[in-house]
C-alpha cells in the first residue's frame, strides 16, 4: 500500500525535525532553536516544492484537506478540527504572553566614550586635546566673555529650551513626550562631569553621533553641525556652564 501524499509530508518533515533535535536530546548538545527553525523553513519549503511539481501530485497532496473542508460526510471531524485550531494558537500565544510579558532592560549608557577623534565643519577634531577657544576670555576679558555668554544665552533659547528648559533642568515643553528624556545641565551628573570638549562632540553629533552603547538609537538630540557654526556652539557651552555655577571637567595637566 501507498502512503498518500500528506502523510508521506508530515513522515519526511517529523523525521527531519527529530534528526535536528537528537543532538540535543542524546549529546547534550543542542543546535540552537533559531538554527533548527531556520533549516526547517527551508525544508518544509524545498519538501513541497517536490511534493507540488506536477498538477497530478499537487492535487493528491492536498486532496484530504480538500475533503476535510469541503466533504458533507467529515462535518464531524471539520468541526472538531476547526474547534480545537484556533484553542491551540491561544494557548500558544498565552505560554509566549506569560513567560515574557516583561519589556527589555533598556541598558542605556548615558555618557558613552566619545571617539578619539571627529570631523566636524569641514575639518578633524581631537577630541582628548580640543579646548573651548573662548574660555580663556575668562579671565583675560570679563567684558568680552560676558558678551559670549550672553549670545550663547539666546543660542539657547532659540534653539535649545523647548527640550532642555528654561531653567535648564531638562524640563523643557517637548520632554515628558520624549524617550530617553533631554538631560537637564543644572546639578552635579550631566555638565559638571563633563569636559567641554566632549559637550562640544555631544552638542555637533547630537543622537545620531552617539555609539552604539549610547543606544537604543532613538535620542531626539539634533546634530547641530549644520545649524550652528562652530563659535556659537563654543557660546552655547559657556552659557551652559555659566548658568548653572558648573565648571568644565578638566585633565589634570603636566606642569
Ligand atoms: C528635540 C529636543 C532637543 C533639543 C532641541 C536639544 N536637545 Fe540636547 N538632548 C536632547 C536629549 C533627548 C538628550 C539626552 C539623550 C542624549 O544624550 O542624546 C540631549 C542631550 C544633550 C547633551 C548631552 C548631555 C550629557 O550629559 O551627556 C548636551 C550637551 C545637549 N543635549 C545640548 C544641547 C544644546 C546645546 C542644544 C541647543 C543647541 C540642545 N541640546 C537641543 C534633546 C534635545
Amino acid at each position: 500500500m501507498r502512503l498518500p501524499k500528506l502523510a508521506q509530508f508530515i513522515i519526511i518533515v517529523g523525521v527531519i525535525y527529530g534528526l535536528l533535535k537528537t543532538p540535543g536530546i542524546f549529546l547534550g548538545k543542542p543546535i540552537p532553536e533559531s538554527l533548527i527553525f531556520m533549516y526547517m523553513v527551508l525544508i518544509v519549503a524545498t519538501v513541497l516544492l517536490v511534493m507540488t511539481s506536477t498538477d497530478e501530485s499537487t492535487e493528491e497532496l492536498f486532496r484530504p484537506i480538500r475533503a476535510l473542508v469541503e466533504d458533507p460526510k467529515k462535518a464531524f471531524v471539520r468541526n472538531i478540527v476547526f474547534a480545537v485550531t484556533p484553542l491551540i494558537a491561544g494557548y500558544i500565544a498565552y505560554g509566549l504572553a506569560s513567560r515574557g510579558g516583561e519589556p527589555p532592560a533598556e541598558l542605556r549608557s548615558i555618557h558613552p566614550a566619545p571617539p578619539s577623534r571627529m570631523s566636524a565643519y569641514g575639518r578633524p577634531y581631537d577630541i582628548a586635546t580640543l579646548e573651548n577657544p573662548l574660555r580663556r576670555t575668562e579671565k583675560e576679558d570679563a567684558e568680552l566673555f560676558r558678551s559670549y555668554v550672553a549670545e550663547g544665552a539666546e543660542i539657547y533659547f532659540k534653539n535649545c529650551f523647548f527640550c532642555h528648559g528654561d531653567k535648564l533642568d531638562g524640563r523643557g515643553h517637548y520632554a515628558h513626550g520624549l524617550s530617553p528624556r533631554p538631560l537637564p545641565f543644572k546639578g552635579k551628573d550631566t555638565i559638571a562631569q563633563l569636559s567641554e570638549s566632549y559637550v562640544f562632540w555631544r552638542v555637533v553629533k547630537g543622537g545620531p553621533g552617539l555609539p552604539a552603547e549610547g543606544g537604543p538609537a532613538n535620542s531626539s538630540m539634533p546634530a547641530w553641525e549644520g545649524k550652528l557654526t562652530e563659535e556659537e556652539v563654543w557660546k552655547v557651552i559657556l552659557f551652559l556652564y555659566d548658568f548653572t555655577g558648573n565648571r568644565p571637567r578638566e585633565w589634570a595637566r603636566e606642569k
